[in-house]
Formats: C-alpha cells, structure tokens, sequence
C-alpha cells in the first residue's frame, strides 16, 4: 500500500531506504535549505488532536522539500469538527482532490484507517487515539533512527521503557522492533496502564525478546536507552514519582546511556535531566524533520 497507517505497512526495504534518505535530508535541514524535489505537490494536515512536533515538523519538511501545504487552524473551524459532524470517509472524499499527501491526527482509533479507506492520495498517520490499537507510526521512525544515529546501530542494545504502555508511540515502537530488530527490552509499567491480552500476544508472536521489571533501579545499570513512553494521554494526571526519570535516578546509568522521550514532557522528564549529558530527547524532536522529509519523498517522489 501507499498509506503508513501502521508500522505494519513497513517492511524492511521501506525501513532501510527510509533511514538512507534521512542521512541525505539532514545535510539539507541543517544547510537551512530548501530544494524543489517536490514542488507542485500539495500535503494537508488535517489534525483533530493538538499537536506541536508531528505537524510543524511535517509542515516544514514539506517546505524543505519545496512542496505546499493546506492546513486548518483548528478542528472546529472544519465541517468534520464535532458541531458539523461531517463523517471523515465524506472529508477524505473530498481532501483527496485537495492535496497530493494527507496527515491525520485524531483522538479515535482506527480513524487514519478509515480516511484512507475514501481516499485515493497516501495517508500518513500522524496519531490516532490511546489504548489497543493506537499507534504513531512516524514518531516511532524518529525514535529507532536517533538511536541508529547514536549508537551507531539498533541490534544488541538494551532499552528500558517507562510509564503507561496505552500510549500509542510506544506500540509502533514495540511493533517496528518486533518487526525489524534484535533489541532487549525491559518495561517498568504499572498492571493498570498494561498492553492489552491481544497486543501482548501479537508481540509475542513476532518474538519480541521484553520483559517487565518491578522497579528502575536495577534496569538502569544496563541500560543503553532510558525511553520514557509517557503516562495517559486522555486524562492528564500526575506521574508518580516511581515512573518519574530525574537527574538523581540517572547517577549509576552506562555512560553511554541516553534518555529519550517523544515529548511534550508532561512531568515524565524532570528538568534536571536536561542539563545532563544523557538527554536526547530535543535532539530527539529535532530528527522530525529529516524522517518526515524521508518519508515524505519516499511516498511522493
Ligand atoms: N511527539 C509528538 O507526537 O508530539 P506532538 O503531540 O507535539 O505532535
């Protein structure tokens, strides 16, 4: 297919090509340049959720790629938004003759899924929703190519992930690894905030080598990333400060370590991290841009 909705429409050519096109397009995003590989092509974004990273960052690698984008300021402002109620198979029906590319975001899963089923153009899920099911695709990409990026390579390393594991990017994580990579993983998540008995046995399947821990402390002595997953998207509440990584957490770490997370912070990260040597994660965000430029070209060019 043409649409990334999953990382299950990835393989590993597509991964591969990808991250080789990434390397070309940091030379460009880093000269500040612009080139015209896609001009005359138009991308919209329409995003039904907030967002600050997913959309800019695809909005300017469009632009860096010379390409157009078509944006909407907020979802109200739409006839999809809730007062109109217009279905979202009658909005991509429409989209599609509007723009070359779209990106999704919405709180609903599945909803990528269900534009692209309407819509002739390649669909990008920028995000949809939280719990089984969810997943987001693009910022998945980001997190494996910084890590390639620092370590030189994916297979062999040790991760340990931390916080709700209903949250969506750590499900296209956890599958794109499954997928395409050896890595160990260790989980500190709370029972309440689990995989779901179908996620659980899918990874499984694909022979995802996870386990869980009981605490930090001992999982971060090996740990060559400390990836924070966040906690719950829908219902904002405190982290509590067992799943909270602080400076004074990281003392014991490999010196190698980095701590990554996909942003916003939301009281994961505290700040004192930032001025460690072990925060990666505005290096993190600033990848957008060349991932979704790669993925951009390889869609459209
Ligand atoms: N990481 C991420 O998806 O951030 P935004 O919600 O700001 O797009």
């Amino acid at each position: 297919g043409h649409h990334l909705l999953s990382i299950r429409d990835l393989t590993t050519k597509d991964i591969k090509s990808i991250f080789s096109l990434t390397s070309d397009m940091e030379k460009i995003v880093r000269d500040r340049r612009c080139i015209d590989f896609l001009h005359g092509k138009i991308m919209a974004t329409i995003f039904f959720q907030p967002s600050t990273r997913t959309r800019l960052s695809f909005e300017s690698a469009m632009f860096r790629l010379g390409g157009s984008v078509l944006t909407f300021g907020n979802p109200e402002a739409t006839r999809a938004g809730t007062k109109c109620g217009e279905t979202l198979a009658d909005t991509a029906r429409v989209i599609n003759n509007y723009a070359d590319l779209v990106v999704i975001r919405h709180p609903l899963v599945g909803s990528a899924n269900s534009f692209a089923q309407y819509a002739d153009v390649p669909v990008i899920n920028g995000g949809d929703g939280e719990g089984p099911g969810s997943e987001h695709p693009t910022q998945a990409l980001i997190d494996l190519y910084t890590i390639s990026k620092v370590f030189g390579q994916i297979n062999g390393i040790t991760m340990l992930i931390v916080g709700g594991m209903q949250i969506r990017v750590g499900h296209s994580l956890l599958l794109a690894i499954a997928r395409f990579f050896h890595v160990r993983i260790l989980i500190h998540c709370p029972d309440s905030l689990w995989l779901s008995k179908d996620e659980e046995a899918e990874l499984r399947m694909l022979g995802l080598n996870y386990h869980r821990v009981e605490s930090m402390e001992e999982a971060l002595l090996e740990a060559d990333v400390i990836y924070h997953n966040g906690w719950k998207e829908s219902t904002p509440e405190p982290i509590p400060d067992e799943y909270q990584i602080t400076a004074a957490k990281l003392t014991r770490v490999p010196k190698h370590a980095i701590v990554m997370d996909a942003l916003p912070r939301t009281g994961a990260i505290s700040p004192d991290v930032d001025t460690t040597p072990y925060a990666c994660y505005f290096k993190q965000a600033s990848n957008g841009v060349p991932i979704r430029m790669a993925l951009l070209a390889h869609l459209l060019g």
